[in-house]
């Protein structure tokens, strides 16, 4: 008998420019299994992305396991506000090799994308690549150990 992966929560917010990517990625992630917090925005009115990326960093840190994604225009502000939060390690991927890596070697806890960068398949993909992919510790570890350091 396989045995069956155990699938993290997954936190979710955007601005005005990523709501419908957000959702988007919502519907496919709660049809493979995943429960999914949507954390907003959900209208296409002006908003600022710190406030959306303070309510997924604030659920991560919470809940550790869970995985957060971020979406605003460019990934860029997301990314920046989020990496402000004590024990966030926000990545903003733009590629498959990137969206890997930032799991394999950051161990990156929330995944930030570019709403206006990318294509909803390419970031549908990004998502998958990103959860499908694992940490893999040892050397990686130590320089994520050096990283929390500065975080005090
Ligand atoms: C909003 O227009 C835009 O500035 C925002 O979505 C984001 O790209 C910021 O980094």
């Amino acid at each position: 008998m396989t045995e069956k992966k155990q699938l993290p929560p997954i936190a979710i917010g955007s601005d005005h420019a990523g709501f419908e990517l957000k959702n988007n990625i919502i519907r496919t992630l709660s049809m493979s299994g995943y429960t999914v917090t949507n954390c907003g925005t959900d209208g296409p009115e002006s908003v600022d992305y710190p406030d959306f990326a303070e309510k997924v960093a604030t659920i991560v840190t919470a809940t550790p396991g869970t995985i957060g994604v971020l979406i605003c225009g460019t990934g860029i502000g997301m990314s920046i506000a989020a990496n402000k939060h004590h024990g966030i390690r926000a990545a903003l991927v733009y590629n498959e090799e990137t969206a890997a890596l930032a799991h394999e070697h950051n161990n990156a806890n929330i995944l930030c994308l570019g709403a206006r960068e990318l294509s909803p398949e390419k970031a549908l993909t990004l998502v998958s690549i990103f959860l499908d992919s694992a940490f893999e510790n040892g050397r990686h570890q130590r320089r994520i150990d050096k990283i929390s350091a500065l975080d005090h």
